[in-house]
């Protein structure tokens, strides 16, 4: 049968900033050592047993059947307490529970986008947002964000703003370069004079490396009642797989955005809640929190001094999450051509820059949560890479 697709579904592909993952499989099945720098997740961390048990516990308790929309009570008054930490005072009806921050990004953008909308949106920045946007007929409207550090541009994204913009995009700490965003509160003074809101994925407020802080947009004056918080469990206790993270809006948002889910997930599995629940609320798994983050700032120290040592390689600190982003211009390659060179040569996997917009040309991503000894075989190998390039 020969299927006639929507056109609204033009722009499915593969997800980019995945392509190296599969690259580096096929290159894997084919007999090659292959060191793992370019995954979003973890290499030799567990989820913290407190977390782990409590989700067994809730199994056989029985927290296996339906449950309601939009979360456990308990659950969403712990994660209003968490915003409430933040500087947003929140009420539970605020909350929603979601399967992930990117089901909660896909729900707001759904919810609220609609064709012919502009949003603004970082370049680099996280593909998904892109896709739903397009998805709806809306128009990505790309925010170059100032080199060397991925700042915003402030009068350059006053001049995006058009009648159209129903919506900014801010991550922080951001992904794919782990720079914490300096100037929300200018970002939120547009928002304010234009009347556009602001969806604000919060996904590694919990991994911020000490001086820096998270500033969440919505405890900015006058930012509440026109911004969308999202965040997960995913990154901050190691629960990646468990799929769960949420949303915190004005109640008008999130009503609508708990139809979307009730038609569609239904709800997130009971236990998976009340596992969160433990995370968010539990001492020991707050303790496992800062551990992972003081883990954490030590491989970024390691990454970075030794990435410091290729002559050709720019590299600023990352401030929060666990990649670091190299700028590679150096070595006279497109991000791609030297990703592709050093996963089929050097069997180093990691993600051109390019993979999370055209501003991310001329650096490579790479994920510090590996084991020290991959960190160290990974950039010695990056090295010779490189020499070899300059002979
Ligand atoms: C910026 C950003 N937002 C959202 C997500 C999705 O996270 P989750 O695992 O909670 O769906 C990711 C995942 O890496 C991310 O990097």
């Amino acid at each position: 049968m020969k299927i006639k697709w929507p056109k609204r579904i033009a722009h499915f592909e593969q997800p980019r900033q995945w392509e190296s993952m599969r690259i580096a499989k096929e290159l894997e099945a084919k007999g090659m050592k292959m060191l793992h720098f370019e995954e979003g997740d973890f290499t030799g961390y567990r989820t913290p047993d407190v977390i782990a048990e409590a989700a067994i516990k809730a199994i056989k308790e029985g927290y296996t059947k339906y449950v309601p929309g939009p979360g456990l009570p308990e659950l969403r008054e712990a994660i209003a307490e968490e915003m409430e930490r933040r500087g947003r005072p929140t009420d539970p009806e605020e909350v929603i529970v979601t399967s992930g921050a990117k089901f909660a990004l896909t729900c707001a953008l759904l919810t609220i986008i609609d064709e012919g909308d502009e949003v603004i949106f970082p370049n680099p920045g996280y593909p998904p947002d892109e896709f739903w946007i397009k998805y709806v007929g809306g128009k990505p409207v790309y925010a170059p964000l100032t080199r060397p550090d991925f700042q915003w541009d402030i009068d350059a994204l006053q001049e995006l703003v058009t009648d159209r913009t129903k919506m900014i995009i801010v991550n922080t700490p951001q992904r794919p370069n782990g720079m914490v965003v300096k100037n929300v509160k200018e970002i939120a003074e547009v928002a304010i004079d234009n009347d556009i809101l602001v969806l604000s994925d919060e996904i590694f407020s919990k991994m911020v490396y000490p001086p820096n802080k998270h500033v969440s947009i919505a405890s900015v004056p006058g930012m509440e009642d026109r911004t969308i918080v999202v965040d997960t469990f995913s990154k901050p206790y190691i629960m990646t797989g468990w799929r769960i993270g949420w949303a915190v809006a004005p109640k008008e948002i999130i009503e609508k955005m708990s139809i979307f889910l009730q038609n569609s997930i239904t709800n997130v599995a009971a236990f998976v809640q009340k596992a969160a629940y433990v995370a968010l609320t539990h001492p020991e798994a707050q303790e496992a929190n800062k551990n992972l983050v003081k883990d954490l700032q030590k491989k970024r120290d390691r990454i970075v001094n030794k990435l410091r040592g290729v002559p050709e390689f720019k590299v600023v600190e990352p401030e929060g999450a666990f990649y670091v982003f190299p700028n590679i211009e150096g070595t006279g390659k497109s991000s791609k051509e030297f990703t592709r060179y050093l996963m089929e040569k050097y069997g180093v996997a990691v993600v051109a820059g390019t993979a999370f917009g055209s501003n991310g040309e001329g650096h490579i991503r790479m994920t510090f949560a590996v084991p020290n000894e991959v960190i160290d075989e990974g950039v010695e190998r990056i090295k010779a890479a490189v020499e070899s390039l300059g002979g």
